[in-house]
């Protein structure tokens, strides 16, 4: 089956037809920025042209910057504070005229490593940290889902959340080498690892393509490894979730 992901985060909002079997996509992406606002009429708007450019008709995914519950904005996190406890599946659904499924962005994205790429098989407890505007995190265990593992909220020194000092915005924002950055990240990847214990840390987002030039500054037990579906896992994975009623809680 072929059906529309779209993947939201904090810069851009992103569409692809994925087929559901492979996981491969089968359009080339669509790419609108996220809106100056982030409010929800606005990215709205934008989730409809999203849909009308592929003149898709038939369920849609969506991987979403937020904690979601039963398709609702808990946390509005980066996003506008406009966005608390509104029903993003509603208020997509209603803009594109077709029913919309919406997941946690990092859940979809570690559903497709999970379904299509290296987490495929892996038992335990797998982790996908996906680094964006925010740091996402995605918790399998033995392949089940755990619905909004929220690690980047992790508290840090001055920080309410560790993403305010180590996703990739702050790198751009304070214009951080890759050293600088990667050892803030490792701060990161040692408290995951004490909180949680994993058996395996699956990195995802943007910055994951450039895990080589981080790689030496990752220094914990874990096995770390970036998601070879790159930034494409969020989309495939908010196909997928489509399809997947489990994925509600
Ligand atoms: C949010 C998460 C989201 C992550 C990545 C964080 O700020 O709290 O829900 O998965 O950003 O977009």
């Amino acid at each position: 089956m072929e059906i529309l992901g779209i993947d939201i985060g904090g810069s851009g909002m992103k569409g692809a037809i994925i087929n559901s079997e492979t996981g491969e996509l089968v359009s080339k992406r669509y790419r609108i920025p996220t809106p100056a606002s982030r409010n929800p009429g606005d990215m709205a708007q934008v989730f409809k042209d999203i849909v009308d450019h592929f003149n898709y008709k038939g369920p849609v995914g969506c991987g979403f910057p937020t904690i979601i519950k039963n398709g609702v904005c808990i946390s509005t996190s980066n996003l506008s504070p406009t966005w608390k406890n509104v029903n993003a599946e509603k208020i997509f659904s209603e803009a594109c005229g077709q029913p919309v499924t919406v997941v946690n962005d990092a859940d979809a994205a570690g559903y497709a490593v999970m379904n299509y790429g290296i987490g495929k098989g892996k038992l335990g407890l797998v982790i996908m940290i996906t680094i964006g505007t925010g740091l996402g995190s995605g918790a399998f265990f033995n392949g089940e889902l755990i619905p909004n593992f929220e690690l980047g909220q992790i508290p840090y020194k001055k920080y309410k959340k560790i993403e305010r000092w180590a996703a990739a915005s702050i790198k751009d924002r304070e214009n951080l080498s890759f050293k600088k950055w990667g050892k803030r990240f490792n701060v990161f990847l040692k408290l995951v690892e004490v909180i949680v214990c994993p058996d395996y840390i699956i990195l995802g987002g943007g910055t994951s393509k450039n895990f080589d030039e981080f790689k030496k500054y990752i220094k914990i037990d874990t096995p770390v490894v970036p998601a070879h579906l790159g930034n494409h896992a969020g989309l495939i994975g908010a196909a997928v979730a489509a399809l997947r009623p489990h994925v509600k809680n």
